[in-house]
């Protein structure tokens, strides 16, 4: 199966082979290590480990998805906003396998929505794709989509974008920083299992996991997922590497 973490696996894009190569978290730039966590959780692309409630793994999300994250039954997804921020964030994992249009890379986002199909769906956007998004929500099979503007580190403006299939009848976000947001949803939602595919450094899991309640999520960058698994582990969770191989699914090592 192809997967990102195939080191120099080719594939093709258009009329150029690209080489597919998965981040090397030891050679990332000293600018980009975030602190020591992957030192002391050092999660590799492809892996998968529990966190706490959570079931988290290393992965691409254009990449087959592991099974375990379609429990999730609702979503929190706070994906790069336009083309500069996700080659940004593919410069930061030291992984040259970045995607080259940003509008395909939404589609690729949108199939795993669609295939994990949870009741629920959070969208953080910016303004530049904010229609786009809207539109992908409602063709991902959600009939009510919510918008409401929020911020990102309390000051640079951008949406929170639901989809539903019933109308939103919970708390009013409009001008709530999206940090809180997550705490809330994460908190108050009806769901079994949280899941969002660009973790971070797991403000959906850490959030998840402090209300008890369960989480799984995937994130290209290993080291930023690091920082979720430091973080449960000093909240008392169990922290374990649980697969080497998250394409199959399989969650034992
Ligand atoms: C805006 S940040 C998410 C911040 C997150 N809410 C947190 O709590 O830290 C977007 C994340 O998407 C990740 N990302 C970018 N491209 C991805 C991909 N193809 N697959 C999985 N994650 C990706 C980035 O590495 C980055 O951590």
């Amino acid at each position: 199966m192809a997967r990102a973490t195939k080191a120099r696996a080719t594939k093709t894009s258009g009329r150029t082979a690209v080489s597919v190569t998965a981040s090397d978290p030891e050679s990332v730039s000293k600018l980009w290590r975030y602190g020591d966590a992957w030192e002391r959780y050092p999660i590799r692309a492809g892996e998968t480990w529990r966190a706490g409630t959570g079931l988290v793994a290393a992965h691409d999300l254009r990449y087959p998805l592991p099974d375990f994250l379609k429990t999730a039954d609702c979503l929190f997804i706070d994906p790069p906003w336009n083309i500069g921020n996700l080659k940004t964030f593919y410069t930061k994992a030291a992984n040259p396998d970045y995607p080259a249009d940003f509008l395909h890379f939404a589609d690729q986002l949108f199939a795993r929505v669609r295939e994990i199909a949870p009741r629920s769906c959070y969208i953080e956007i910016g303004n530049q794709h904010v229609t786009e998004f809207r539109m992908r929500l409602y063709d991902a099979g959600y009939g009510y989509i919510h918008g409401w503007p929020v911020t990102y580190y309390g000051k640079h403006p951008c949406w929170l974008l639901k989809g539903a299939r019933t109308p939103h009848t919970g708390r009013d976000f409009e001008g709530v920083d999206e940090a809180r947001c997550i705490e809330l949803i994460a908190q108050e939602e009806e769901y079994s299992v949280i899941g969002d595919l660009c973790m971070g450094r797991g403000l959906v899991g850490y959030h998840a996991y402090r209300a008890g309640r369960q989480f799984v999520g995937s994130e290209l960058n290993p080291r930023r997922l690091a920082v979720l698994l430091a973080q449960v582990a000093q909240a008392g969770g169990t922290v374990e590497r649980v697969s080497r191989d998250s394409s199959s699914g399989n969650q034992t090592s």
